[in-house]
């Protein structure tokens, strides 16, 4: 059977990931899929650089449209990140009908809808479970396994960095620049880490969930948002001497006409669930009118763990092209719903 043609663009944390799944799961890929899947180009800033998984060198290009233009490239992964660039890329593979599956939150949290309307015009699949707490597949939980409940409230720890660097400072005593600069080298924070620790990489994964988990879009705009950097260690020290855990939680609501979301440190008793969500972890406890409780919980962030849900993307975008359905299985038109809608 022809293989299926993966083209990355980006080649870190999160790329190195999927490429090694790749390597290391063919045979259960194949078995999955029912066809070979191969990487056949890769984008990156620079060729020369010393990687951390084995490819051949003649795949990895430093030119975007190598990757997109390249006809044995049927689905794109987009693991780069970036903004208003990497979104004009996007809507390039698009419309050559690749589909794509990315990790940017950034992204998706701000150009999201957009882009889904451009993957639905080419009948393409765009899909972005890595975006959200790594390897828990929360975005695919709400759109699926919650499909028919109706969501009232989630809440819980969706950033990796800033859940390692309090953990660490909590139990171990270190400092805040120590931990930041251990959960760089891990992998876990942003390229800028700023996004993580001011919150706003918290923000963007609330925004999401909250859209895709109340279906009413909401923007990056509507979340109150306050990080970290302003906890001290003896705010730290205080509070768990008293019995409470700092956590930074991003909290999203609804009731009949009003959704409120945001991210904020709270103090938690010991003894609540979020507290023993240590290091990169992530948990995010749902509530459906139905269903009642459930809570996701997994690694948050870190090379295989975020790979991993991506790799489920692609699994899904290789199923879709096998069975003629791409493009038709993402619930649309979720991005265009109102609020106001909701109730009538
Ligand atoms: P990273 O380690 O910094 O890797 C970024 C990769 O993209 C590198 O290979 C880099 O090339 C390449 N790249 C970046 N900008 C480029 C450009 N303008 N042109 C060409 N190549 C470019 O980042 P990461 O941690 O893997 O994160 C990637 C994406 O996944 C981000 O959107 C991030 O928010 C998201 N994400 C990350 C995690 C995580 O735990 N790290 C979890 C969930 C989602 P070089 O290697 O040559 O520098
Ligand atoms: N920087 C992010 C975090 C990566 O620490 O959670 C995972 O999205």
């Amino acid at each position: 059977t022809k293989a299926v043609g993966v083209g990355l663009l980006g080649f870190g944390t999160v790329g190195s990931g999927v490429v090694e799944i790749i390597q290391r799961h063919q045979n259960e890929l194949q078995h999955k899929v029912g066809c070979p899947v191969e990487v056949k180009k890769i984008l990156v800033r620079d060729v020369n650089k010393q990687r951390k998984v084995e490819v051949n060198r003649s795949i990895l290009t430093e030119v975007a449209s190598d990757v997109i233009y390249d006809p044995e490239v049927d689905i794109i992964v987009e693991v780069m990140g970036g903004i208003e660039d990497t979104k004009l890329q996007l809507i390039e593979a698009l419309n050559q009908k690749k589909h794509v599956v990315t990790a940017n939150k950034d992204l998706m949290a701000l150009h999201g809808a957009e882009l889904l309307k451009v993957a639905a015009e080419n009948q393409c699949d765009l899909f972005y479970e890595a975006s959200v707490a790594g390897g828990i597949p929360i975005l695919k939980g709400l759109s699926d396994g919650l499909s028919a409940d109706r969501i009232t409230k989630m809440m819980g720890i969706v950033n990796g960095t800033t859940n390692y660097i309090l953990t660490k400072m909590t139990q171990e005593g270190s400092s805040y620049e120590e931990v930041l600069s251990q959960a760089q080298e891990l992998g876990f924070a942003e390229s800028d880490p700023t996004a993580d620790v001011e919150g706003l990489d918290a923000a963007r994964k609330m925004a999401i969930l909250a859209t895709l988990g109340f279906s009413v879009k909401v923007q990056l705009d509507d979340v109150s948002v306050r990080g970290i950097s302003s906890v001290s260690d003896a705010d730290l020290h205080y509070s768990h001497q008293l019995g409470y855990t700092m956590k930074l939680i991003g909290l999203a609501q609804r009731d009949e006409d009003r959704i409120e979301v945001s991210v904020q440190p709270t103090l938690l008793p010991h003894h609540h669930p979020l507290s023993s969500v240590h290091n990169e972890y992530n948990a995010v406890y749902v509530y459906g009118e139905a269903v009642g409780e459930t809570m996701f919980y997994g690694p948050g962030a870190g090379s295989l763990p975020t790979a991993t849900a991506a790799m489920s993307d692609l699994v899904q975008v290789i199923r879709n092209m096998r069975l003629g359905v791409n493009g038709k299985t993402v619930q649309e038109p979720l991005h265009e719903r109102v609020l106001k809608e909701d109730k009538e």
